[in-house]
C-alpha cells in the first residue's frame, strides 16, 4: 500500500529534486503539492513547482498555491542561495499546467477531513507556514495526520541563515511552535544529516549520465546550487537537503537518529529560529520529534540517481 503524502514545498533547486523522487516512487501516492513562499516568493514557488512536474511528465498533479508570508513578520527570502528565479541553473519553459484555486491551506484542510484518519503523511520542505496556518484554523486535523516528515533547523550544525538558525525554520518560528507542540508524530531532517549529503563532480555526472532532459536540468540545478555552500563552508560539494525527507520515506534504515525534545526561539533577535534540541536528556521536556543525525549519502546517491533515470 503506497504511503499518502502531501509535499509542501518553496522549490527551490533542492524541492525540485524532494518532488522528483516523490513522482518516480511506486511507494508514495501523491495527493498534492502545496506552495509557500519562502526560497522565492509564491508566485515564483508555485511556478517553480508547475515547471517541475511538468519536467517530470506529470502534470496531472494539483498545485494548491498557500501562504505568501509568515504567520508573524516579514518574509525573508533566499535568492542569493537559489538564485532570482528560485530554479537557477536550467532553463526551464514558461509552464502550462494549471494550478488549483483552492488555497493550499483549506487543501491541506480538506484533504485531512476527508481521508481516513492517520493515513497522510505531510512532507514540508520549506517554512511551516501553510501546515502551522492550518493547524491554527482547524485543530482538529491535528489527530487526523499520519506523521510530519520535514526539512528544517540545525542543531550540533548550527544555521544557515544566521548563525542560530536553519531557514525554513528562521521564516516562521510561529509555525514550527505550532507543529513541534501539536502532539503529531514529527520527524525532523536537519542541517545535522543533510550536511552529510554532499555533491561531488562524481554524484553530478552520474546524475547528467542518466541521458534525459530531466538528468540535464537536475546536474544544471545541482552545479548552480552547490556553488554558494562550497564557497561558503569550503566543502568540496553542497548539501542536498529537501530529498532527504522524500529518502527517509522510502529507505529509513539509510538514517539514524533519536527522539528528544525539540523546541523552537521565536522572540529573540539573536536566536530567532534556533531549533534547541535536548539531544542528551538533559531535561524533563517532552521528547516531540526525531531528530536525524546520520546517513549513508552514499545510499542516498545511489537511491536518487536509480529514481531520476525512471523519470521520463
Ligand atoms: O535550509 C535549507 C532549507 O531552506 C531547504 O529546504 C531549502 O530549500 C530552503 O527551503
Ligand atoms: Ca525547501
Amino acid at each position: 500500500m503506497a504511503e499518502k503524502i502531501i509535499i509542501d514545498t518553496d522549490p527551490g533547486q533542492d524541492d525540485a529534486f524532494a518532488i522528483l523522487l516523490a513522482l518516480a516512487s511506486p511507494e508514495i501516492e501523491l495527493l498534492g503539492i502545496t506552495t509557500v513562499a519562502g526560497n522565492v516568493p509564491l508566485s515564483r514557488t508555485t511556478e517553480n513547482a508547475r515547471k517541475i512536474c511538468e519536467l517530470a511528465g506529470r502534470t496531472d498533479v494539483a498545485i494548491h498555491p498557500g501562504c505568501d508570508r509568515p504567520m508573524r513578520g516579514a518574509l525573508v527570502t533566499a535568492e542569493h542561495v537559489h538564485g532570482k528565479t528560485g530554479l537557477d541553473g536550467y532553463d526551464l519553459p514558461d509552464p502550462a499546467m494549471p494550478v488549483s484555486d483552492l488555497h493550499g491551506v483549506d487543501f491541506l484542510i480538506e484533504t485531512l477531513r476527508r481521508e481516513p484518519a492517520g493515513t497522510v503523511t505531510l512532507c514540508p520542505l520549506g517554512p511551516l507556514t501553510n501546515i502551522g496556518t492550518a493547524l491554527s484554523r482547524a485543530p482538529d486535523i491535528a489527530g487526523r495526520i499520519r506523521r510530519i516528515v520535514l526539512m528544517g533547523g540545525g542543531f550540533f550544525e548550527g544555521g544557515n541563515i544566521t548563525p542560530a538558525a536553519e531557514f525554513n525554520i528562521f521564516v516562521d518560528p510561529d509555525a514550527a511552535t505550532l507543529v513541534l507542540g501539536a502532539g503529531i508524530e514529527v520527524t525532523i531532517l536537519p542541517l545535522d544529516v543533510t550536511h552529510k549529503v554532499l555533491t561531488s563532480p562524481e554524484r553530478i555526472a552520474a546524475i547528467r549520465g542518466i541521458g534525459t532532459r530531466l538528468g540535464q536540468a537536475a546536474a544544471g540545478w545541482l552545479e548552480f546550487f552547490e556553488r554558494f555552500d562550497v564557497e561558503k563552508y569550503g566543502s568540496q560539494g553542497g548539501p542536498l537537503h529537501d530529498p532527504n525527507v522524500i529518502a527517509w520515506l522510502l529507505k529509513p534504515n539509510l538514517y539514524d537518529g533519536r527522539l528528544c525534545n525539540v523546541e523552537i526561539e521565536a522572540d529573540s533577535e539573536l536566536t530567532r529560529g534556533m531549533t534547541v534540541v535536548d539531544w542528551w536528556g538533559v531535561t524533563p521536556r517532552e521528547k516531540n520529534a526525531t531528530w536525524i543525525r546520520d546517513v549513508d549519502d552514499a545510499g542516498f546517491f545511489a537511491l536518487l540517481t536509480e529514481r531520476l533515470a525512471r523519470l521520463g
